[in-house]
């Protein structure tokens, strides 16, 4: 996104030039942001509203580069019948400091030229109505020009560069990890199959086009770990897929998945201490480089969300085993639909009560049984309630935001676990990580959707995503 900055320079460019060259184009941000007047600018966008009075003309445009619009300025001779709320203009003209309380800045138009008409009876959002989410997500090729979707997108983004920011910055080495792959990552979810369409399958004449099975990723950890044996310190962030037939509001059949491999790190402690650093450092920056944009979701949308984000930020995120989780789950005066008991895995109504029942901060719950979670994660030989090194995030209001685990590194743990399933041929490759080099190593992967809904307080999953359309088992 442009800052202002890049306005200015590009305003100061425009005074250097001749007269009949001098028209610069420049974004509704870098216009809202520019430090003093400048002639011969050119804005784009699509109008937001139209007011037309006896002696003048307002628009507002905005081009999605802000939330707030640009207000422009015009002789009612400019106005013509296409320059309807929706159409796209380009408006050529003085930008001069406004009188409006809110905006320092507005473009007083020379010249209007309407690029692209918008039949205002039949476009479905409506100028000035503050249409719901679930009126917009019927729309999906058009939600991105309400401002709550533009907003999601803005942060979506700014949320993007800053998970990368805080890995780089640390250190790690950003891999792209395959999206088709034959390893399902034994455990993480419900798989989509790869195959060849029937066409295609009829001219190759076989069955499989990579002569084996092969599916869309469900995490990117095994490859990851594969290069956290050279790099130490490795992410990814990209397209994750579980064929779940769920429709909840935190399941999406194609979602992103941020996930971070960190090698010699023996103990839980230092993979929780990432995912704390990585959930305060990324919503930091969100909220300082899209204030108004975050803010809108907090006025709007969740009201309680802003107080709530404050206490993540500001307290030290609890720890719990899992031992006293369940002993928390069955002292509840609540009832459960699921009974809580020893050795069955944590549902959402659990991990809601325990969120609350310690403050309503982020709670990681660590040493999970060993026979509920996969082959990988380590052993950790207690008894007799034998559990492994795992963890999750338990975040307010949304349950379960990361999941990670030390990685098993002893080659005989590993090898007679993978035996025991009947997955050690499958998994030779796997085994030789820890036959060659093999160090301690953990890591965890973070849901990119269920974060933005923790930080916007968003309470379906399917707002904070750009097309809504394959993304849950239900088309919309
Ligand atoms: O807990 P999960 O299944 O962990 C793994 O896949 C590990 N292999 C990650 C690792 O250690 N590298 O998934 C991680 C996170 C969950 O905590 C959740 O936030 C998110 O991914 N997630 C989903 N988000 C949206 N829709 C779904 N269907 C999701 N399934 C998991
Ligand atoms: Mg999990």
């Amino acid at each position: 996104m442009l800052g202002a900055r890049g306005g200015w320079q590009a305003l100061r460019r425009c005074a250097s030039l001749p007269r009949a060259q001098r028209a610069v184009r420049l974004r509704v941000r870098e216009a809202l942001r520019a430090r003093e007047p400048a002639g011969g600018v050119k804005v784009q966008g699509w109008v937001r509203s139209v007011r037309s009075q006896k002696e003048v003309l307002f628009l507002h445009i905005n081009d999605g580069s802000s939330l707030e619009n640009l207000q422009v300025v015009a002789d009612p001779s400019l106005e013509n019948r296409d320059l309807t709320f929706g159409s796209a203009v380009e408006v050529q003209g003085k930008l001069v400091k406004s009188p409006h309380r809110m905006q320092d800045m507005e473009l007083k138009a020379e010249t209007i030229h309407v690029v692209g008409s918008c039949d205002t009876w039949s476009y479905p959002l409506k100028m000035k109505e503050r249409h719901p989410l679930e009126y917009v997500r019927q729309f999906p090729h058009l939600r991105c020009r309400s401002n709550t979707l533009s907003s999601l997108l803005r942060i979506r983004s700014e949320a993007t560069a800053a998970i990368h920011s805080f890995f780089q910055d640390n250190g790690y080495v950003h891999i792209h990890t395959p999206i088709i792959t034959s390893n399902d990552c034994e455990g993480a979810g419900e798989l989509f199959q790869i195959e060849m369409s029937h066409e295609a399958r009829k001219s190759a004449e076989k069955t499989h086009f990579f002569n084996v099975p092969a599916f869309l990723t469900v995490s990117g950890q095994l490859h990851l770990e594969v290069m956290a044996g050279a790099f130490t310190h490795v992410f990814t962030f990209g397209p994750t897929f579980r064929a779940e037939n769920s429709q909840s509001r935190r399941h999406l059949a194609e979602f992103y998945m941020v996930e971070a491999e960190l090698s010699f790190t023996e103990s839980l402690q230092d993979i929780m201490q990432v995912m704390e650093d990585l959930f305060k450092t990324a919503t930091n920056t969100v909220l300082s480089k899209c204030p108004h944009d975050v803010g809108l979701f907090h006025k709007y949308i969740a009201p309680a969300q802003k107080d709530r984000l404050e206490q993540m930020l500001k307290n030290k995120f609890v720890i719990i085993s899992y031992n006293e989780a369940v002993e928390i789950l069955k002292q509840a005066s609540q009832t459960f639909t699921f009974k809580p008991e020893w050795g069955c895995d944590l549902r959402t109504e659990h991990e809601k009560y325990l969120v609350r029942h310690c403050g309503e901060v982020p709670v990681f719950v660590i040493n999970y049984p060993y026979d509920l979670k996969p082959f990988y994660m380590r052993d950790n030989e207690d008894g007799p309630q034998h559990t492994v090194a795992a963890v999750d995030l338990l975040v307010p209001g949304i349950g379960e935001l990361c999941g990670g685990s030390l990685r098993e590194e002893r080659l005989p743990f590993l090898e007679s676990r993978l035996q025991r399933l009947g997955l050690a041929d499958a998994y030779q490759w796997y085994l030789d990580l820890r036959k060659f080099g093999s160090v301690p190593h953990g890591g965890f992967g973070m849901g990119f959707e269920r974060y933005l809904q923790c930080i916007l307080g968003a309470d379906n999953i399917k707002d904070v995503i750009p097309f809504p359309r394959f993304s849950h088992s239900c088309l919309l």
